[in-house]
């Protein structure tokens, strides 16, 4: 299966919401995103709901525990399949290492790891909030550039970021680094509570990997059109 670049995010609370809303793309394979929300609810059913209708996922878990726990859950993890996952920067190089060796010896016979990848700052943390409670006095994107730095040593395929940082990042690691962006606002759509927000062809132009749309989707009159109007854009954009 190719992957889409426009990954849907399911911020949905339950099973029955996510089928209602995929029944607005049928025959469409989509990468879609699991989340906290809808993984607590529904487990790991979902997921194989999910790939039973033939779409990619990347289950949006943010783990940070300590090497051993990430290991042991990553290994679970990896036997539904998944395509793409992350952990939080924030666990470290060894988490990091161990998050993959997990996935690796977890992974579905026949079937590459899924892809890994690190959360660096969340889009909600503010330069104080950086400076006040985590007591960093770095600024923020050089703490990010920091961080993904260390998630690429630590073996991370990518991390997940704002499509403003994604150009400087592929530039000082690389292009096959993988660069994950939500914050993406199609012109005309609310913003929302995002903040540091571009459109979709701004990001495709910033070397975003993959973006990530929740709402200017699920939120539209008409969410096959407002997907469908994305994919345009992106790919009527060069890289
Ligand atoms: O609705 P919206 O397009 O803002 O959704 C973006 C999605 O990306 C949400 O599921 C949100 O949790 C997620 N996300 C984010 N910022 C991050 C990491 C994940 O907005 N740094």
């Amino acid at each position: 299966m190719t992957k889409s670049p426009i990954i849907v995010a399911l911020d949905f609370p339950s099973l029955s919401a996510t089928k209602t809303f995929l029944e607005k793309f049928e025959g469409e394979s989509l990468f879609v995103k699991v989340g906290m929300e809808l993984f607590y609810q529904e487990g790991p059913k979902i997921i194989e709901f999910l790939k039973a209708q033939d779409h990619a996922i990347f289950l949006d878990l943010k783990l940070h525990d300590i090497p051993n726990t990430v290991y042991s859950a990553m290994k679970g993890l990896a036997q539904l399949g998944v395509d793409l996952i992350n952990v939080h920067a924030f666990g470290g190089s060894e988490m990091m290492r161990r998050a993959v060796e997990g996935l690796e010896d977890g992974k579905l016979q026949g079937t590459v790891r899924p892809l890994c990848i690190a959360v660096t700052q969340l889009t909600s943390t503010s330069a104080k909030q950086l400076k006040e409670e985590t007591f960093v006095d770095l600024p923020l994107e050089q703490m990010v550039e920091k961080q993904a730095a260390l998630a690429s040593q630590s073996g991370m395929d990518g991390v997940v970021c704002s499509p403003l940082e994604s150009k400087r990042l592929k530039e000082l690691l690389g292009h096959s680094f993988i660069t994950v962006t939500p914050g993406i606002r199609p012109l005309g759509s609310e913003q929302g509570d995002q903040h540091r927000i571009t459109t979709p062809a701004e990001a495709k132009r910033l070397k975003a990997s993959y973006i990530v749309v929740g709402r200017p989707i699920t939120k539209a009159d008409n969410p096959f059109e407002a997907y469908t109007k994305i994919k345009q854009e992106w790919e009527e954009t060069r890289q």
